[in-house]
């Protein structure tokens, strides 16, 4: 075995720098790193075609609104994206950086049937995975991200989808690291079902014991990795919805007792909560405050669908549009200090 099969001290600093920049304070990740099946979903909601032409501009609406650095410290891109220019020619990697955006990548290949299981996912990609990482650093990203998606439902998740979704988590995260590339790792538990917060309390306890124990086991340096996970909440369709400081205090609570405090910050994601619901929690969270990681948000419907309602593909709407990007990027980072409030709401209507 020769040395160079282990992280030198440089890249270690390295990714441990670039770690606590992505969770710098009163700042957060722009997830806009849309498959081209999900963005098309995004799109039909404004009845935008979706071609390539299209995507770029919108991503290049997103990456050039005005101050948001100030709030965004990172953005997940697409493989498209990352190999796409804005209308000057300029990389959107280049573009990024020049701003102090630090670019970043999703690396999964999306999800595939688990054998034997009732319908459970896990999430593929791990195959050429060390050479796509190569490729993506020097494209200009600096850090990666994957998801592993989980149901609750009954007997679900099994511990087989969660104990294969954490093997390909912590897989990939030393590879990124390898690479040099902070790994997001995201086991996401979706919010829809009608289960009461108890069970995603569970749950969720159930998959970070499972996701520690392989990052661990695989080498993972928790020094340079985000977190991102889901919230704590009520599944969508339960008829008794817990309020904005049970969520708040549950999501501590479980994140406190399973996630080690090497772990430099949790940047949730949204998962189908409104704007506001999603600003609210961060907001109730570091209000609560005494947590050894910084408590972030990685979100991509929570900051996109209000710019995205705006400028519904129409050139004349893109000011605007970038101006509400702003303003939802500056509640969430008074939240990442607790300091939103409603009032700083911006008023829109989706039309
Ligand atoms: P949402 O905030 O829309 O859940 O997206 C975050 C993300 O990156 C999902 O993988």
């Amino acid at each position: 075995m020769t040395d160079s099969n282990f992280l030198t001290r440089e890249k270690i600093q390295t990714l441990e720098l670039t770690a606590a920049a992505m969770v710098a304070k009163g700042k957060g990740v722009l997830a806009a790193d849309e498959s081209s099946p999900t963005i098309k979903k995004r799109f039909d909601t404004i009845k935008v075609e979706s071609t390539e032409e299209n995507r770029r501009l919108y991503r290049e609406l997103l990456f050039t609104a005005p101050e948001i650095e100030n709030h965004i410290s990172g953005v997940i891109l697409f493989d498209e994206t990352l190999r796409q220019s804005a209308g000057d020619g300029t990389p959107f990697s280049k573009l990024l950086s020049d701003r102090g955006i630090i670019p970043g990548i999703k690396v999964d290949k999306g999800i595939i049937q688990i054998p034997e299981t009732l319908n459970e996912k896990v999430t593929q990609g791990l195959d050429g995975l060390a050479d796509r990482l190569d490729e993506y650093r020097q494209l200009g990203a600096r850090f990666a991200k994957w998801r592993a998606v989980l149901s609750i439902g009954y007997h679900q998740p099994s511990n087989l989808c969660i104990a294969l979704n954490a093997h390909a988590l912590a897989r990939y995260a030393a590879l990124s690291q390898r690479a040099g590339l902070v790994p997001i790792v995201e086991p996401e538990i979706l919010i829809n079902g009608n289960h009461d917060i108890e069970t995603c309390e569970r749950v969720t306890q159930r998959t970070m014991g499972f996701v520690f124990n392989e990052l661990s086991l695989q080498r993972v340096r928790l020094e340079g990795m985000i977190l991102k996970p889901s919230m704590v909440t009520s599944g969508d369709a339960c008829p008794e919805q817990a309020d904005v400081e049970t969520v708040a205090r549950k999501t501590i609570k479980i994140f406190k007792r399973s996630v080690p405090s090497a772990v430099p910050g949790i940047a949730f994601l949204s998962g189908g909560q409104t704007s506001q619901q999603a600003t609210a929690h961060l907001n109730a969270m570091n209000q609560i405050g005494s947590t050894p990681w910084e408590l972030s948000f990685s979100y991509g419907r929570a900051l996109q669908e209000q710019p995205l309602g705006v400028w519904k593909g129409k050139p004349e709407n893109k000011a605007a549009a970038q101006a509400m990007l702003l303003s939802r990027a500056k509640c969430n980072g008074e939240a990442r200090f607790g300091a939103y409030t409603p009032d700083m709401e911006p008023h829109w209507e989706m039309g």
